[in-house]
């Protein structure tokens, strides 16, 4: 008899959230963990410790920029870094206990070290000098992503950064160069930004956020060039002299071209992510990865070998911890027995900057590229009501709907909190609701959640405050 019922190999959103489900299903359940603490890349060195220096970061420009418009008199801030690193680190601490406290809570054992398969239902895992062989029914793999690195560029961590390293810079560079526009560039970037570098942006395609809407991606670039980001559209760096102090970086138009060299203090490279299946023995187990390396599976997350099952980052799909979780939450129901399922039409994401940009469902792109027949609704948040007050008007909602229908297939946020607004539209969706659902539910007053009201309103045409 096999020791466990499952053994999940990583704990971060994916693994931890699947191995808990598991514990609640009735199995018994380890994780296999090769760092030293749990939670993976989200809660070590991503989603949490990010959004831990955006909202510090965020509050240090408005001390410095927006109270005295309000009528708050406060010196200049002065910017205490390792303080702020400290708040970072704790932060990181309190959600790490935490994870360890719910392994401890639902009864699942925790080995440190890093698991590799030997072939279906064995794991060796190897750590602290010592390895053991983990015997159980079902392998889960959860090990997540890394870096996408560029070719010719060595990441330092210190002038020369990966989302790792820029997470942990020992003083505020004046010049930071970012190379790509997605997630981690717009938010670090930010971070940097309000803390005093001065940010350029370079990105390969001709616009930022690929794969978002691209009239909010439209609207976010100015409202970020306002705010003081340089962008450098179509352009690609092609190598970083660091032989001198201050970094000299190549960038030339994407399509090749004259080439300019641009002075940086500290290159941010943040080019996606892979995924990462370094030592885990797939290819003798016989696992099947596909053409970007990424563990193939079926639609019940099942690998080519019989009781081995992948999610999260290592697999196909957008690189989001609540996609890992939701993949965690369904595999242990499915193999429960139950009928586990995630629904990748309905998989919110956002961008935690200032504003923040929100998104659910279909983009105007997507639909156009289908052929679907929609209708779309906006509402500015110049015409919302509490925005107005609060003096935070950037940004619009879009409302995207079949024109046959009226069935909501995409909803678009961009604004201060777009982020927690985004979900009323995602319960919406999950329910098959229309953009006249949306618009007869009573939204209190005043909220900005009133504009996503409006906006599906003005699907119909027939938007009130506008
Ligand atoms: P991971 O979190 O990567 O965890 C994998 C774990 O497996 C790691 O702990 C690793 O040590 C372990 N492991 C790997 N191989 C082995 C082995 N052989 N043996 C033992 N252990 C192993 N997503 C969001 O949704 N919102 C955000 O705001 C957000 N912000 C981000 C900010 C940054 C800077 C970064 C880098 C990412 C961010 N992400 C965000 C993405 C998010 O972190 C990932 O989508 C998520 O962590 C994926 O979860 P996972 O469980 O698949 O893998
Ligand atoms: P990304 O995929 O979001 O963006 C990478 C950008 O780099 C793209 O715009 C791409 O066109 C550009 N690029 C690629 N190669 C380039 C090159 N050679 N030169 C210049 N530009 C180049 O990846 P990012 O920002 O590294 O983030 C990785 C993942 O982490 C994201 O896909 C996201 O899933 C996750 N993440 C999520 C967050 C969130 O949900 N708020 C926050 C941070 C990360």
């Amino acid at each position: 008899m096999p020791t466990y019922d499952l053994v999940v190999i990583g704990t971060g959103p994916g693994g931890y959230v699947c191995a808990i489900r598991a514990a609640q299903l009735g199995m018994k359940v380890a994780v296999i963990e090769k760092n030293s603490t749990l939670g993976g890349t989200c809660l070590n060195v991503g989603c949490m410790p990010s959004k831990a220096l955006l909202h510090a970061s965020e509050l240090f420009e408005q001390a410095g920029h927006s109270f005295e418009k309000m009528g708050i008199a406060v010196p200049a801030p002065k910017l205490d870094l390792p303080s702020m690193m400290n708040f970072k680190q704790q932060g990181i601490d309190g959600n790490v206990k935490g994870v360890e406290f719910l392994m401890k809570k639902n009864k699942i054992d925790v080995i440190q070290g890093k698991g590799k398969i030997l072939g279906a239902g064995k794991v060796e895992v190897s750590g602290a000098g010592k390895t053991q062989l983990v015997e159980t029914r079902n392998v889960v793999i959860a090990t997540g992503s890394d870096i996408a690195r560029l070719k010719g560029i060595e990441i330092d961590e210190k002038r020369i950064v990966s989302s790792t390293g820029a997470l942990s810079l020992e003083r505020v560079p004046g010049k930071l160069l970012v190379i790509g526009a997605g997630v981690i560039g717009l938010e670090l970037g930010s971070v940097w930004h309000r803390l005093g570098a001065e940010v350029t942006v370079v990105e390969f395609l001709d616009r930022i956020l690929p794969g978002m809407d691209g009239e909010i991606a439209r609207q976010f670039q100015r409202v970020l060039e306002k705010q003081g980001f340089k962008f450098k559209l179509s352009s690609k760096v092609t190598g970083i002299d660091s032989s001198g102090k201050t970094l000299a970086v190549k960038v030339e138009p994407a399509s090749g071209g004259v080439q300019e060299t641009i002075d940086a203090d500290v290159v941010l490279v943040c080019i996606g992510r892979v995924p990462y299946t370094e030592g885990l023995g797939l290819q003798e187990a016989g696992v099947t990865l596909d053409n970007r390396g990424r563990v193939q599976i079926d639609q019940h997350f099942a690998t080519s070998v019989k009781g081995i099952y992948a999610i999260g980052d290592v697999i196909a799909g957008p690189m989001l911890a609540h996609k890992a979780e939701d993949e965690g939450v369904a595999l242990a129901e499915i193999l429960a027995g139950q009928a586990g399922h995630v629904n990748y039409d309905v998989i919110p994401s956002v961008v935690y900057t200032t504003p923040e940009v929100s998104s659910v469902g279909k983009t105007e792109e997507e639909l156009k590229q289908a052929g679907t027949n929609y209708t779309s609704g906006k509402f500015p948040f110049t015409a919302n009501g509490r925005s107005k007050v609060n003096q935070t008007t950037d940004g619009f909602v879009k409302v995207l709907a079949d024109a046959k229908t009226d069935r909501v297939l995409g909803v678009h946020i961009i604004g201060v909190e777009a982020g927690e607004m985004i979900h009323e539209a995602a319960v919406l969706m999950e329910f098959g609701g229309s953009a006249e659902d949306l618009a007869r539910t009573c939204h209190a007053h005043p909220t900005r959640s009133e504009a996503i009201k409006e906006a599906a309103l003005a699907v119909a045409k027939r938007a009130i405050h506008m």
